[in-house]
């Protein structure tokens, strides 16, 4: 069946009632944008695709595009309704089957439309449509699908003289129609008095009261939802977390307060680990297995192995996290970093563009950046990696062993050898050779009894100043 079947993709519309400066289309929801969702699923499903765009094209195309998605494209530079959009695309009408989808409906699934075309095969029906029961009064702007005397018809909201608050069939916006009907009647459709636009769901009237056999089927209407609002694609958001949240837990995953956690479409999570709430898990991020997340810690495009502890608001970004290494709480890691093995990142420390080796451990407060820590190293509190000079980057080596005193500067280009100890507030600006000792700060000295002599100073210029 599919190989007589070609997809359409309605996707040049204005989003006017999303107010906002992009195309509704170019919106995420877990991570991927709403028109990728449809696009994806005919890709997956071997079906050829076109895409009518419009408002805003470049961004419709870039999105296409990035996701690596074949498809051609038809431009609608008017954007006289759905139904003219379809006309636009009359050139590629190839199969025997054209399925017309609006680009709005992220939520979709293949089990719909493969219950769609089997549908439609099997009744060898002239048009099969999607539609879905709707309860809520508050979703009142979907075509209402009516049917009388064995005539369909689909009303659209604002012409619909019912109850608008009564529960419904709706359409969904998903249509296979047969090539030949199309050629013959696509040019019947109107312009409608009222709006000016051209509706694809007059097709359906059309094509009942022609006597041609018009089929609907039915389909979970959460799964339907088109999104028109930012607060419809809010609700389509909760509803794909869900779906993502269950996927995992249905693997081992446990969620504190799964409703306040967010986790991306592409990110992947091993059993047994622990997302603690709050928790963001995104764009691509690999989670192990018996891993704890701790409340409110972002992760992005990072990859976090087994037996990993991130403890509670922790930023950690293209970065890769080796196995039973402790991270946080407040700690931030960043810009390709590696965190080896076994190692210790502790509170407010932030590392960039490092490799940090096994063992090895930054406890308090320090930032190393642009650096190569070698295994067993230890980093003492407020210890600052001077990485920029104000013009370039450099780089700070420290080898296996060495132990880096608090409070140290360590001005790149350095290095520190294999052993080698810093003292406590060293500015390095040297390298260190392997098994030194390098102190780098003023000699400390100690004057006798001068602490009493500075206080009776002091109180005397007091009493000047307050009787003065
Ligand atoms: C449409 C249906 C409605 C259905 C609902 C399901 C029509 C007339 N109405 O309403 O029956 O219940 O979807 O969600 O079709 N588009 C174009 N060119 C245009 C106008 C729109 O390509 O000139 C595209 C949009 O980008 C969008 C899709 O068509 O992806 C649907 O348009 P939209 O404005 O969202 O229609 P709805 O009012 O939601
Ligand atoms: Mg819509």
């Amino acid at each position: 069946m599919t190989n007589n079947l070609q997809a359409i993709i309605l996707a040049a519309g204005r989003s006017s009632r999303f107010n906002t400066k992009n195309t509704k289309l170019s919106y995420k929801i877990c991570g991927q944008e709403m028109i990728a969702y449809p696009a994806k699923l005919l890709g997956q499903m071997k079906i050829p695709t076109t895409l009518i765009v419009g408002y805003q094209k470049e961004i419709v195309k870039e999105t296409i595009e990035k996701h690596n998605l074949e498809a051609s494209f038809v431009e609608q530079t008017d954007q006289k309704g759905t139904g003219h959009a379809l006309l636009l695309t009359k050139d590629l009408w190839s199969k025997e089957n054209i399925l017309v989808m609006n680009g709005d409906m992220p939520l979709i699934t293949k089990e719909i439309l493969e219950n769609l075309i089997e549908h439609h095969s099997k009744t060898k029906a002239t048009i099969t449509l999607v539609s879905a029961y709707n309860t809520d009064p508050s979703l009142q702007s979907y075509g209402r699908v009516l049917k009388e005397n064995n005539k369909v018809e689909i009303i659209e909201a604002k012409h619909f003289k019912g109850d608008l608050n009564a529960p419904c069939f709706i359409n969904a916006g998903i249509y296979l129609i047969k090539k030949e009907f199309l050629e013959k009647h696509i040019k019947d459709l109107q312009y409608n008095s009222l709006t000016g636009e051209m509706y694809i769901t007059d097709l359906i009237a059309l094509a009942s009261q022609k006597n041609y056999l018009v089929e609907t089927i039915n389909a979970q209407f959460d799964l339907v939802r088109g999104v028109n609002t930012l607060k419809e694609l809010w609700a389509a958001e909760q509803i794909k977390k869900s779906e993502l949240i269950n996927f995992w837990q249905e693997r081992g995953v446990y969620f504190s307060l799964a409703q306040s956690v967010h986790i991306d479409l592409d990110v992947t999570i091993g059993s047994e680990t622990l997302i603690g709430m709050g928790a963001q898990l995104l764009q691509g991020t690999r989670i192990g297995s018996r891993v704890n997340i701790g409340f409110g810690s972002v992760i992005t495009s990072s990859e976090i192995h087994d037996d990993v502890i991130i403890h509670p608001c922790s930023v950690i970004t293209k970065t890769k996290i080796e196995s039973h290494a402790q991270i946080g709480p407040f700690a931030h890691i960043r810009n390709n970093s590696h965190i080896g093995e076994s190692s210790v990142i502790g509170n407010f420390v932030e590392i960039s563009k490092t490799e940090f080796g096994a063992n090895s451990k930054a406890k308090h407060l320090t930032y190393i950046g642009n650096a190569k820590i070698g295994s067993n190293v230890n980093i003492g509190g407020g210890t600052i990696v001077c990485n920029y000079n104000g013009v370039t980057k450099n780089t700070t080596t420290i080898h296996d062993n060495a132990s880096i005193g608090s409070n140290n500067c360590l001005v790149a280009p350095v290095e520190i050898g294999q052993e080698a100890i810093t003292g406590a507030g060293s500015v390095i600006t040297e390298n260190v050779p392997d098994h030194a000792l390098a102190v780098a700060r003023a000699q400390q000295v100690n004057k006798e009894n001068y602490a009493l002599k500075l206080k009776e100073k002091y109180k005397k210029n007091d009493k000047i100043y307050s009787h003065g």
